[in-house]
């Protein structure tokens, strides 16, 4: 799968359900949003039968998000459903590690490889203060610990940055990558309709971030693990883990997109921000073909996003990542 800009597109965030159980500042509005039908959603077959339409097109890698993917029910089934996709050889999932605890041994089992999980503070009040739901933080510590324990390797942890709330914590973040084997990923926040204040006021950029970790010791650029994505990595001599950046705001990476996403009910977008997607829902619950939406949907993939500081025009009406799977 080419697009008109010459990116090779072989990878699909699949979002299983725009629901969360938690309400992180920079994401989800405290009265949640209002959520998707049952009858909207796709159902695990017929994220399948997406999945088997698109293989043979060139799709290699699947990353499930949400919402929180982990508060629909049976998460590994959908896991083993696209295992078995001929030509689908990496599967990943993204989390916010509540509910890993129980589920890491199931979804290693299932056959996913690798996990990113979100945690944006080192101390337990701030991350209550962070996901306004008090009590996360040992339940995500609990599931990072399973997740080490099953054998993902490797294991990002995702940090969005924000000012005044974990901006003070960059360094010990980096810390952390010389003890294990921990890829931290420092992010930077980006504008939607539902954070715009937050992502004005309290935005730091990586650039700052750098600066800082910088001045612990020596960094080296490294490729990183694997996965290709948009972050930029470095690592201190020696040091198990990595330090990595993802810069949306500061230095566009749009040039090197290989993704795609699939809404929870069924819209295939180009691009994270925009207003581009096309219904395959309702033509696959018709019996129709795909392929030609497909194709039509990378030619229209738009060559970079526009976000702006401080407006969410450039997010294209999107209200929170938690929308899109991020
Ligand atoms: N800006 C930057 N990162 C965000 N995420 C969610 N919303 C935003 C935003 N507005 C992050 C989550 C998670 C990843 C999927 O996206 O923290 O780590
Ligand atoms: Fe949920 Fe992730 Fe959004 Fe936080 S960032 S509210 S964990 S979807």
């Amino acid at each position: 799968m080419k697009d008109q800009f010459g990116r090779t597109v072989q990878y699909l965030r699949i979002s299983v359900t725009d629901k969360c159980n938690l309400r992180c500042v920079y994401c989800m509005p405290m009265e949640g949003l209002p959520w998707l039908k049952r009858e909207d959603l796709l159902s695990y077959e017929e994220i399948e039968q997406i999945a088997r339409v698109m293989a043979p097109m060139g799709l290699e890698r699947i990353r499930i998000t949400g919402g929180e993917p982990l508060v629909r029910q049976d998460v590994p089934e959908l896991v083993k459903l696209l295992a078995a996709v001929p030509g689908i050889r990496d599967l990943s999932l993204s989390t916010n590690a509540v509910l890993l605890a129980d589920q890491a041994e199931a979804l290693k089992e299932a056959g996913i490889q690798r996990l990113n999980v979100s945690l944006d503070s080192l101390q337990p009040d701030r991350v209550d203060a962070i996901a306004r739901r008090p009590g996360s933080y040992p339940k995500i510590m609990e599931g990072l610990a399973a997740a080490e324990e099953v054998g993902f390797a490797p294991i990002k942890v995702n940090v969005v940055l924000i000012r005044g709330q974990n901006d003070d914590e960059i360094r010990e973040f980096a810390e952390i990558t010389r003890e294990r084997p921990w890829h931290v990923r420092f992010i930077e926040m980006m504008p939607t309709g539902a954070n715009l204040e937050l992502s004005q006021q309290q935005f730091v950029s990586c650039t700052e971030a750098l600066r800082q970790v910088g001045e612990i010791d020596q960094l080296e650029p490294v490729a990183g693990p694997f996965g290709n994505g948009p972050a930029r990595y470095y690592q201190f001599p020696g040091a198990p883990g990595t330090i990595g950046v993802i810069t949306p705001m500061s230095h566009n990476y749009c040039d090197r997109c290989n993704r795609m996403r699939l809404t929870a009910d069924g819209q295939l977008r180009p691009c994270l921000f925009g207003h581009i997607q096309t219904n395959l829902r309702d033509p696959l619950r018709a019996g129709q073909d795909l392929v030609p939406l497909i194709e039509e949907t990378l030619r229209i993939k738009p060559e970079r996003h526009f976000l702006i500081q401080g407006s969410d025009l450039g997010s294209g009406g999107l209200v929170a990542l938690s929308q899109t799977g991020g």
